[in-house]
């Protein structure tokens, strides 16, 4: 089904293959996996639209993509932090689709001490990816998930001077910090210098609009379930604007997930380089 939505970017509405999908969609998601691993095989058609735009990234050989899943109302947890589950079945898969295409997920302190995730790929096919948390001020306990020891690498972003005290096997990328906070472009470097390519910024909020801030995302996949929370935390957080000719307007593509609607930000024209 293609639909237009609105009248700025011609949008397309494809249903994805929700949990139970039949086996020849395993077969081609395989065939997916095996093309973004060589870069000479075509994407099989099925999920061309929705991931190739992952496959490379347009600068420093990255590709980064965020990723948020919230409310009609934008809200990515209740107000004490309980985010589990506000995306459905559909949703979940997805992320874990991202996870799969990916060499590397980052998330910030907050949400590792909020949800304790394993960041993992679970729900389909595909290794997992990276694990990486940014805690400058050494917040995280060392039993948290992130740390298993799993075969993934594990990594800490914290700050210069942050003795770090890790379990065996984790690694630890120390970058400067200017009032507490590593700049985005420093991370992306610091990641690429450790041999990643493919990044997803899984959250939260925070983490999440300090790369969009900086230009540092290609792509920002945000999931909308049919909530409204009416109160909680918001997807976003960027500097105050006056006019909404301020505001980012951006050129997106749609897609269904079963009853929540995907939305596939191109930033990649906001997307900076800074050395
Ligand atoms: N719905 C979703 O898709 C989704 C996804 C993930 C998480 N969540 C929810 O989001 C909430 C957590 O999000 P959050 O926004 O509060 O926190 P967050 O983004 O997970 O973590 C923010 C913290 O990470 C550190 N950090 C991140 N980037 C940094 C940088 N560039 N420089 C220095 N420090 C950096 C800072 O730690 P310090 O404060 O120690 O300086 C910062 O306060 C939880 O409730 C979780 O359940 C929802």
């Amino acid at each position: 089904m293609d639909i237009t939505i609105g009248t700025r970017s011609p949008a397309c509405l494809t249903d994805i293959p929700a949990p139970g999908q039949a086996d020849h969609e395993q077969e081609s998601w395989q065939a997916l996996l095996t093309a973004f691993a060589n870069h000479q095989l075509d994407l099989p058609e099925r999920w061309a639209e929705v991931f190739g735009s992952l496959r490379r990234g347009s600068k420093e050989n990255l590709m980064v993509v965020g990723q948020i899943g919230q409310t009609i109302d934008g809200r990515i947890a209740t107000i004490t932090g309980h985010s589990k589950y506000i995306n459905g079945a559909a949703g979940l898969m997805h992320l874990h689709r991202l996870r799969a295409l990916v060499d590397a997920v980052v998330v910030g302190v907050g949400t590792a001490i909020a949800d304790d995730p394993l960041l993992t790929v679970r729900l389909v096919a595909g290794k997992h990816p990276a694990r990486i948390v940014i805690d400058p001020k050494n917040r995280l306990h060392a039993d948290a998930k992130i740390f298993n020891a799993d075969g993934a690498r594990r990594i800490v972003i914290t700050e210069l001077d942050q003795k770090y005290p890790v379990a065996a096997g984790v690694e630890v990328l120390r970058l400067p910090t200017t009032d507490g906070k590593i700049s985005p472009h420093a991370i992306l470097r610091g990641l690429a210098s450790l041999g990643f390519e493919r990044i997803l910024i899984e959250g939260g909020a925070d983490t999440v609009s300090r790369f969009m801030q900086a230009g540092c995302l290609d792509r920002l996949h945000v999931i909308v379930a049919p909530i409204i929370m009416g109160s909680g935390r918001a997807g976003f957080s960027l500097p105050a604007i006056e006019h909404m000719d301020q505001a980012k307007r951006l050129t997106v593509r749609a897609h269904k997930l079963d009853d929540e609607v995907l939305f596939d930000c191109d930033l990649s024209a906001q997307r900076i380089v800074q050395n």
